[in-house]
């Protein structure tokens, strides 16, 4: 299949997703999800918005030095900083891109940006001379575009292209165009445009009215060759175009997007969902497309008895074809390292040396627990043994004595920067007295907006697993935690937001607020 007939897949989990409440990563699990993306086989991966804050540039920088067999790129508003900076983190890429911006709607022109559209043109011209100035791969995005006067427009990717972009982005950047107007538009703009055939148009729609993928799909039809979006859809608001479900539309969809392919590995997609759902603490909804828990679950009578006849009734793809697991496969106590390495490997983790080993110990752990050691249990481990190097706290043990009768009381011990701090306190019940003993060590005083606690599989000896969702100074984080005792699975999730909260704490007091 020739190049020209690829749909470039760009993902933005990193960078529109992470910004999006509660789905902030540091820089170790941002690295973790970064090589994923490159095993998935995306082919630019937008790893930050460098001069957002120290900790957004560290982060492009790293994935950058990391990363070589995927573009990576920086975003960065058409002010000469912006650029410099984006061009700062991206130095060590192998190949690196510039994505700059500007909007070029009236109303986001005249309320935020206080431009004319003369001085907008001139802004597009200086920044995308001087990305080109230090790498040949510049993307231009007008944002607001769907809502932005055609004729600027055309204006607009004309200057942009004049001046050396060689990918330009029409964005709905608030979820307002419908799919069959989305697809005039980008018709409009490859007859319009000057220089359109040397370029390529890329879509990035967000889901306010839930047809960011329809909106991307048609565009696709239309001619647009690169997608830009996220694993499981995370991202501002409704989120953005969810990754997954476009790239298997194409692939079930041969005769609708005739020609048309991805470079994605799809065996590849389940994995990473799971590893970004575990990373951020925010789980997929059920009956979320492709990836779902229930995506591919035969419920009705006579879709079970079709299926069994031929799956072919009722599946238009299959499990497989995004690597998603059979839990057929259990494991258990019996199992050993080698079968543990494979498991991981067949999950999409790779881990090694250090934490490879605290994974198959806490394995061994859980199996002398729990008879069948499931698919959800070691993502859970993972979860929990990837070393994540900028924590400050580290639950090491947890005592609670409740009951009936007993006034709920816990005994907490952390490791706070490295030293060993142990607390008690009393609660209305034993989570309660275990946060109080946690919120007094850390020295924090959060919020608990949220409690959630699942069963990750069946069975009475399943693991329970445990979502916080809290704030501090005006930042919402999530935590995650999972354990056969629940009061220690909720101290992990608590520990977790506290960690995140910590981490934003230092990233702030180095850059001040971020925010486009
Ligand atoms: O939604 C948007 O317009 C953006 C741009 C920066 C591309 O995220
Ligand atoms: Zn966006």
């Amino acid at each position: 299949m020739s190049e020209s007939e690829i749909i470039r897949i760009f993902d933005t989990t990193l960078r529109d997703g992470e910004q999006s409440p509660g789905c902030s990563m540091n820089l170790s699990e941002k690295l973790a999800l970064a090589r994923q993306l490159e095993r998935l086989g995306v082919d630019v991966i937008e790893a930050g918005f460098p001069i957002a804050s120290e900790g957004d540039f560290e982060s492009v920088r790293a994935v950058a030095q990391e990363v070589r067999n995927t573009s990576i790129c920086g975003l960065a508003r058409t002010g000469s900083a912006d650029i410099e900076r984006a061009a700062q983190a991206l130095e060590g890429a192998a190949s690196p891109r510039i994505h700059t911006f500007i909007a070029t709607s009236d109303i986001h022109m005249d309320h935020k940006l206080r431009m004319g559209r003369e001085q907008v043109l001139a802004e597009v011209d200086r920044a995308v001379r001087q990305a080109r100035g230090h790498c040949d791969d510049v993307e231009f995005s007008a944002e607001d575009a769907t809502r932005s006067d055609r004729d600027f427009l055309v204006q607009v990717f004309s200057v942009a292209i004049e001046a050396g972009a060689s990918t330009l982005n029409v964005p709905d950047t608030v979820g307002y165009t419908q799919p069959e107007e989305f697809a005039d538009l980008i018709r409009f703009l490859r007859a319009q445009v000057p220089g359109a055939e040397k370029v390529v148009f890329a879509v990035h729609c967000h889901n306010d009215l839930g047809v960011a993928v329809a909106n991307s799909l048609a565009a696709v039809c239309a001619g647009a060759r690169q997608v830009e979006c996220t694993l499981n859809g995370i991202g501002e608001r409704a989120g953005n175009t969810s990754m997954e479900e476009v790239v298997m539309a194409v692939k079930t969809r041969p005769d609708v997007f005739a020609g048309l392919d991805t470079n994605i590995r799809t065996t590849e997609i389940y994995p990473a969902s799971r590893m970004l759902a575990s990373i951020i603490g925010v789980p997929v909804p059920p009956n979320k497309a492709v990836v779902g828990d229930n995506a591919f679950a035969h419920e009705a009578g006579i879709h079970q008895d079709g299926v069994l006849k031929a799956a072919i009734t009722y599946e238009i793809m299959t499990p497989q074809s995004i690597g998603r697991p059979s839990n057929e496969l259990v494991m258990g106590k019996h199992s050993g390292r080698h079968a543990f390495h494979e498991r991981l490997k067949e999950l999409g983790f790779d881990l090694e040396g250090e934490e490879f080993q605290l994974a198959f110990r806490r394995f061994k752990d859980l199996a002398d627990k729990k008879k069948t050691i499931f698919n959800e249990d070691i993502e859970a481990i993972v979860a929990d043994s990837v070393i994540r190097e900028d924590d400050r706290f580290a639950v090491e043990e947890i005592s609670v004595h409740s009951g009936t009768f007993a006034k709920p009381t816990a005994t907490v011990g952390l490791r706070i920067d490295g030293e060993a701090m142990k607390a008690t306190a009393l609660g209305v019940g034993p989570v309660d007295a275990v946060f109080k003993a946690i919120a007094d060590l850390t020295d924090t005083k959060s919020e608990l907006l949220r409690f959630q606690v699942n069963a990750i599989t069946g069975g009475m000896d399943a693991q329970g697993e445990v979502f916080v969702t809290v704030s501090q100074d005006g930042r919402r984080v999530i935590g995650h935690g999972a354990d056969p005792d629940i009061i220690v699975a909720s101290a992990k999730a608590y520990v977790h937001a506290l960690n995140k909260l910590a981490w934003h704490k230092r990233r702030r007091a180095v850059a001040g607020p971020r925010g486009i």
